[in-house]
């Protein structure tokens, strides 16, 4: 695997990068086993949004993920499965057996009239037979779209509607902490509006209780345990789609962002690489679930890709106690460390002891992803975690870019507190502005970027690349020092960063609208402790004299069971109206300087219909407070 194992070899990548890029890809690209070599790398261009890469390239990514790595590691462990209850026996996977598992998972698939092409959803807990399943779609060239179980069934069932999935893949019940999410009934809730589904596999997790339809659901274990442990490779194109994930924006409904199979493959392995600088021997960790990108990219695809190790946990942070994460990596002398701020952020209000009497010598590299990294945070993930001694490596990307893009590259170039610091080879930021802070956009298309929004081209090409022509515009401002250090300063579209996880307000103002005493509202991002960022709702009733509490309430039942327990609000203040302009679009950005007790940087507000609503959101604002 190409690697950049010096500070010299990093400025050597660039520097090749930027006199032979095509020559660059290649090389890259060399590092991998394919049917047909490709000769190809770019092709296409953001302007005319049709970007491919390697296309005259064959190849399957599970052959350079798992049948590569057998020929001279078969018994290095792929996985250790460390389960919700930290009494539960440690289930390891090796490379052989998890290559078998995805192969009888694989011929299971195609046993039920499974295709190259066709989608498979999965709605399950973090179990290892969700990543055999996802790369036996994989192996078989049928596309998977996982969706994250902590979802609502009305969530699930859009998602499905939308991908048209001809077999939805989930468990009985899942197991978090103390609790059991009934996955397979909010499934069956969200099948009642999916005619596509015609197979239902399920796994039996805990063995609880689940009504079952004889025609559509059968258990998966008894399947798969009968299929034959090879499955020969599909041999797929490049540009040949591996998966779909939905993602939300700024506007509508969640967006299917389709990857591709060879500029994925090299981007996840490649970032993998370097940015982590996992060597052999190295015990990887990612806390995200497989449900979001960061699962995809850093569990699931790039460690795999290049051979490595990893813990794949269950459960969560909090459970049985708040040390679990630090147990964890004691029990299974982790050497890499990739976890979100908000989960720092939550665990360091927490007895020092905790940490403090685990042994994390193990630890070389930590890492942070899905939200910027507040200066608190970052010192204390150093010091207590880090013990001053492991490079943190604040990686920035998207569910878009497929994998990282800015990033240190651990113990090679330096890390700094909050801020992502430097793009990876290969990689051309662009900030949109006359100064150092602006809208960040990508100037060059790079292997890991998705390639459409599924069905929806025009709505891939206006999110993306419409607003700046010629670049990819990314929905996030930041800050660039003198040295070209990029310090990511959040989201700037409408969408909010709730616990790292992305949430459209277009979504949740639907959503709160669905509440029968409400006909409109506006929803923002406000900061959040813990969370980063939390939502707040502005909304207008019809119905005078309501309280906002008890409107609180009933609005969060409903976005639990429209989106799923992420979307809870923190506030809900009823005002008469919203601060809109002529178009009718409303201004948040007055929402917000609102719920800040703001005056002084409100800015101009003459472009309202109705500017007399200003004062009202401000009263009522400074009134809840109290
Ligand atoms: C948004 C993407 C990246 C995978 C997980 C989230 C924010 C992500 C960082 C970081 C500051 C970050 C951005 C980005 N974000 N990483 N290191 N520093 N902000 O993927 O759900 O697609 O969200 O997360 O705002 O646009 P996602």
């Amino acid at each position: 695997m190409f690697r950049i194992k010096t500070l010299q070899d990093c400025q050597t990548a660039h520097k090749n990068y930027r006199e032979d890029a095509d020559r660059f890809w290649l090389e890259l690209a060399n590092d991998f086993s394919w049917a047909t070599k490709p000769t190809k790398t770019l092709e296409g261009s953001f302007e005319a949004g049709n970007v491919k890469w390697f296309s005259d390239g064959t190849l399957n990514i599970t052959v350079n993920a798992l049948d590569r790595h057998l020929l001279r590691t078969p018994n290095k462990i792929a996985f250790y499965f460390e389960a919700n209850d930290p009494q539960e026996t440690v289930r390891s996977f090796t490379y052989k057996q998890t290559l078998e598992r995805v192969s009888q998972f694989a011929n299971l698939l195609k046993q039920r009239g499974v295709k190259k092409g066709d989608v498979v959803c999965f709605y399950m807990s973090m179990v290892p037979e969700l990543i055999f399943g996802a790369l036996a779609c994989a192996r078989i060239g049928a596309v998977h779209s996982i969706v994250f179980g902590g979802f609502s069934a009305s969530a699930l069932a859009s998602r499905i509607q939308d991908s048209a999935a001809k077999i939805l893949i989930t468990n009985d019940e899942g197991l978090r902490g103390d609790k059991k999410v009934p996955l397979k009934k909010m499934a069956d809730e969200a099948l009642a509006s999916c005619p596509s589904v015609a197979t239902v596999l399920v796994l039996q997790r805990t063995h609880g209780e689940v009504a079952m339809q004889p025609e559509r659901d059968e258990f998966l274990l008894e399947n798969l345990d009968r299929q034959s442990v090879v499955c020969e490779p599909e041999i797929m194109k490049s540009e040949d789609p591996l998966f779909i994930l939905y993602t939300s924006g700024s506007t509508g409904k969640p967006k299917g962002l389709v990857h591709s199979t060879a500029g994925y493959m090299l981007w996840t392995a490649y970032t993998f690489q370097n940015v982590f600088q996992y060597k052999e021997g190295d015990v990887f960790w990612c806390t995200a679930d497989l449900g979001w990108i960061t699962g995809h990219s850093y569990m699931a695809y790039g460690p795999l890709l290049c051979g490595a190790t990893q813990v794949i946990f269950e459960g969560v942070p909090q459970w049985p106690d708040a040390g679990r994460f630090w147990q964890v990596i004691d029990k299974h002398k982790v050497t890499h460390f990739y976890t979100a701020p908000t989960a720092i952020r939550s665990l360091m209000t927490q007895d020092i002891s905790l940490v403090t009497k685990q042994n994390l010598s193990s630890l070389k590299v930590l890492g942070s992803v899905g939200e910027p990294i507040n200066e608190e945070a970052w010192q204390w993930y150093n010091n207590y975690v880090g013990h001053n001694n492991c490079p943190i490596v604040d990686t920035w990307w998207q569910t878009e870019t497929g994998g990282i893009l800015i990033s240190s590259l651990a113990g090679i170039t330096p890390s700094l507190p909050t801020i992502a610091t430097k793009p990876l080879p290969g990689i051309e930021p662009q900030l949109m502005t006359e100064n150092d802070e602006g809208p960040l956009c990508i100037r060059r298309p790079w292997p890991g970027m998705a390639r459409t929004i599924y069905k929806d081209h025009e709505r891939y090409l206006q999110t993306y690349f419409a607003t700046y022509p010629g670049f990819y515009f990314t929905g996030d401002g930041a800050r660039v020092d003198k040295d070209g250090n990029y310090r990511i300063m959040g989201r700037i579209d409408d969408v909010v960063n709730v616990s790292g996880h992305r949430i459209g307000t277009a979504e949740v103002e639907d959503a709160v609208n669905l509440h029968g005493a409400l006909v409109e509202s506006a929803v923002i991002g406000v900061p959040h402790e813990i969370k980063g960022q939390g939502l707040v709702a502005f909304a207008i009733s019809t119905v005078p004299g309501l309280a906002s509490s008890q409107v609180l309430m009933e609005v969060n039942e409903i976005l639990q069971k429209q989106i799923g327990p992420i979307a809870k609000l923190e506030r809900l203040f009823l005002v008469s109206g919203l601060p809109k302009t002529r178009s009718g679009k409303i201004m948040r950005r007055i929402l917000r300087k609102a719920f800040e007790q703001d005056r002084k940087t409100l800015g101009d507000t003459s472009t309202l219909v109705n500017p007399e609503v200003v004062d009202e959101v401000y009263s009522v604002c400074l009134l809840e407070r109290i």
